[in-house]
């Protein structure tokens, strides 16, 4: 009579039929929800709840802000969320994330074999997104204007209900104060408003244009520009506004 090895194989199947981590999870489909449900609200742009700032979770690359900053993503972060959401993988005195509470095995499970893919470049891969993903649409209108500042209200859609996150490229000046193309606002799922400074950019009408991040690997496994670009209209820019 050996019930013991029994037992440890019927624990062993059971595991497997609930435990579905992928072994190399995919940053759309795994990883995001968890980031998105468990850590987005302290660690999106901009941090809250004195969170760090200087990197954010709800986005796989660096993103380039309106503020001209370049902030990290989740990505180049890979090894620090993991060893944070469990006890046993953190040094003594580093604070659980999220704070209070411990993520489901799976969720860790994700989090922790995406950070065993870490390269190299010390970036996580992205992955191959959803086979039939649907790209975000945007709509980004003018609502007003007042001295040099003018206002946009959006909305930011993902039928998959994937996070997105992006920028709206216009006309700027750059450090060199030199007038070049580069972000004039930061987007991220829902609606929002945007107080856009036209303060130093010429008289005239600029085109718009949106780059939106849905999570999908758009570019194949070695790029990095993983972003839907589309029109977001025209801007007149008029020296009224001064
Ligand atoms: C309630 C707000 C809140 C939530 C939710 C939250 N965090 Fe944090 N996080 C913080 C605060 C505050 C700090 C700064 C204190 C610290 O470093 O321990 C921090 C720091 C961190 C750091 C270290 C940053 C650095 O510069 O070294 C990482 C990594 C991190 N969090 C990951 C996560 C992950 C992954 C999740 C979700 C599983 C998460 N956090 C959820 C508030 C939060």
């Amino acid at each position: 009579m050996t019930p013991r090895p029994l037992l440890v194989v019927t624990l062993a199947t059971a595991a497997c039929a609930t435990d579905p981590v992928p072994a190399q999870p995919s940053w759309q489909v795994d990883v995001l929800p968890v980031l998105a449900a468990n850590c987005v609200r302290c660690h999106g742009y901009p941090t809250s709840g004195f969170a760090t700032p200087g990197f954010r979770l709800d986005s796989f690359a660096p993103t380039l802000l309106a503020s001209g900053d370049l902030i990290r993503g989740a990505s180049e972060n890979a090894t620090e969320i993991a060893r944070r959401t469990k006890a046993a993988f953190r040094p003594p005195g580093e604070l659980a994330m999220p704070p209070g509470r411990e993520l489901a095995d799976d969720e860790i499970g994700v989090l922790r074999n995406w950070a065993g893919l870490v390269d190299g470049s010390l970036k996580a891969p992205r992955g191959p997104g959803r086979p039939d993903n649907a790209p975000p649409t945007l709509t980004f209108t003018e609502v007003g204007r007042q001295g040099a500042v003018i206002t946009f209200a959006y909305e930011l859609r993902d039928a998959d209900r994937d996070l997105v996150v992006g920028s709206v490229l216009g006309p700027v000046i750059n450090e060199q104060g030199q007038p070049g193309v580069g972000p004039i606002a930061d987007l991220v799922s829902g609606r929002g408003e945007i107080a856009w400074d036209t303060t130093g950019i010429a008289p005239g009408t600029y085109p718009l244009t949106a780059r939106l991040d849905d999570g999908a690997d758009v570019d194949g496994p070695a790029g990095d520009a993983d972003y839907v670009e589309q029109g977001a209209g025209t801007i007149t820019v008029t020296a009224g506004l001064r």
